[in-house]
């Protein structure tokens, strides 16, 4: 994307908010040189045919909120909460004060601010509705608790700023009191610095994902068309085991390289892995059970889109770590696209030594809206 090129003295004259309004949203980079400042846009637009945080560029933090709908909560109700819901959402992105907002002033930095909006099975079961989506089946692997899974609605809100973050967050969750309560938060930071994004086991993380999002992430007909399905898994990550791994293990284990995140088969980290070569001893290069090779999807149109975020929730007393992956995947079929992938890694990927499912939600992701309309107008009005 090419920045705009505004002077400094005139952004910083005209003051935040306006400057937000004027420009589109931009900051200007701390590499700015003789008076004129590079803009990094940070305002996300909010209506149009797809909801944003999805195809968005990973944002720095992210919070994912699961909420249950109050036994009173029908569809009339339902609809009430989306339209009031999409109203904060549609302000706070833009750099506006949500209705009644006790603190305004923090709405003004929207740091690519996106507030993305997901119906539960039990949703669309209180609006009388048959759902699209359905619980996951069970995997060997999962070690599920109930206070990380489920949920009736999620509001995932990311940003570069995690004040941001935690304004919108309490915007939404004071709108949304009267008809539901918390299930669960779930926190969770990307890397902001540096030219890959790598998670707390040191991998690069995100390589191989669909090109395509309208083949393999958006839906294309039906009601649901131009919104997609979000399958969240919270995945702890056995960091004190994977320290007493070496170097050679961690890399077999994924099938690529520390360093900079390139195939075992290959130099660099877009390099394509190469399946079939074998070594001296006729062994393969990419092990059978190699992460990569265990979830690898030949038909580009039929990849997940992973949007994972790291979180680390502290130490508990002994010190250990409690931290892992928010495993986000987008994809438009659920039964056909992240199950059969999961299925495989959980039968045999030398990863699962060192990571266990512990939370586990499924949502249907309905389209984006017009500038009058509410998310989830689609399906409910
Ligand atoms: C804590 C858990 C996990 C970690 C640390 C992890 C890490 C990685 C890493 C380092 C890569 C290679 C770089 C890349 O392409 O991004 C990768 C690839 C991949 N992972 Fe995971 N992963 C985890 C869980 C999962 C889960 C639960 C799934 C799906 C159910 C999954 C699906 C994939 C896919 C589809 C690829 C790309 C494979 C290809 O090359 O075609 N991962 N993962």
């Amino acid at each position: 994307m090419v920045a705009p090129r505004i002077s400094r003295r005139g952004l910083l004259a005209g003051g935040a908010a306006t400057a937000v309004g004027a420009l589109a949203g931009g900051v200007p980079s701390e590499q700015a040189s003789g008076g004129a400042a590079t803009l990094t846009p940070l305002i996300e637009p909010f209506d149009g045919l797809h909801q944003a945080g999805i195809a968005t560029t990973p944002q720095t933090h992210a919070v994912f909120v699961g909420f249950d709908l109050l036994e009173t909560t029908r569809k009339e109700a339902i609809v009430r909460l989306l339209r009031l819901l999409t109203d904060d959402a549609r302000r706070l992105t833009q750099g506006r004060p949500a209705l009644a907002d006790t603190e305004p002033e923090l709405a003004l930095t929207p740091a690519r601010l996106t507030v993305t909006f997901g119906f539960g099975p039990g949703l669309f079961r209180a609006a009388g509705l048959d759902s699209p989506v359905k619980a996951l089946p069970a995997f060997t692997t999962d070690r599920l608790q109930k206070r990380w899974s489920g949920g009736d609605l999620l509001v995932q809100i990311c940003a570069d700023d995690n004040l941001t973050v935690s304004h919108a967050l309490r915007m939404i969750v004071k709108d949304a009191r009267s008809f539901t309560r918390v299930r669960w938060t779930q926190r969770g930071f990307r890397q902001s610095s540096g030219t890959v994004n790598r998670n707390l086991m040191g991998q690069v993380d995100g390589t191989v994902n669909p090109a395509d999002l309208d083949r393999a992430v958006w839906i294309s007909d039906g009601p649901l068309r131009g919104g997609t399905t979000l399958v969240l898994r919270r995945i702890r990550m056995e960091l004190e085991t994977w320290d007493a791994a070496d170097r050679v293990a961690r890399e077999f284990t994924i099938g690529r390289r520390l360093a900079d995140g390139a195939p075992l088969t290959g130099r660099a980290e877009r390099d394509e892995p190469d399946f079939e070569k074998v070594n001296a001893l006729g062994f393969p290069v990419i092990s059978e059970y190699a992460h990569i090779r265990r979830a690898h999807v030949s038909d580009p149109g039929m990849r997940i889109l992973r949007r994972p975020y790291n979180y680390d929730d502290g130490l508990a007393p002994d010190g250990r770590s409690d931290s892992g992956l928010l495993f986000a995947s987008y994809q438009a079929d659920i039964d056909h696209q992240f199950v059969p992938v999961q299925r495989n890694l959980a039968e045999a990927d030398l990863l699962n030594e060192w990571i266990t499912p512990i939370g586990s939600a499924v949502f249907a992701i309905p389209p984006g809206c017009s500038p009058s309309g509410w998310i989830g107008d689609s399906l409910l009005s």
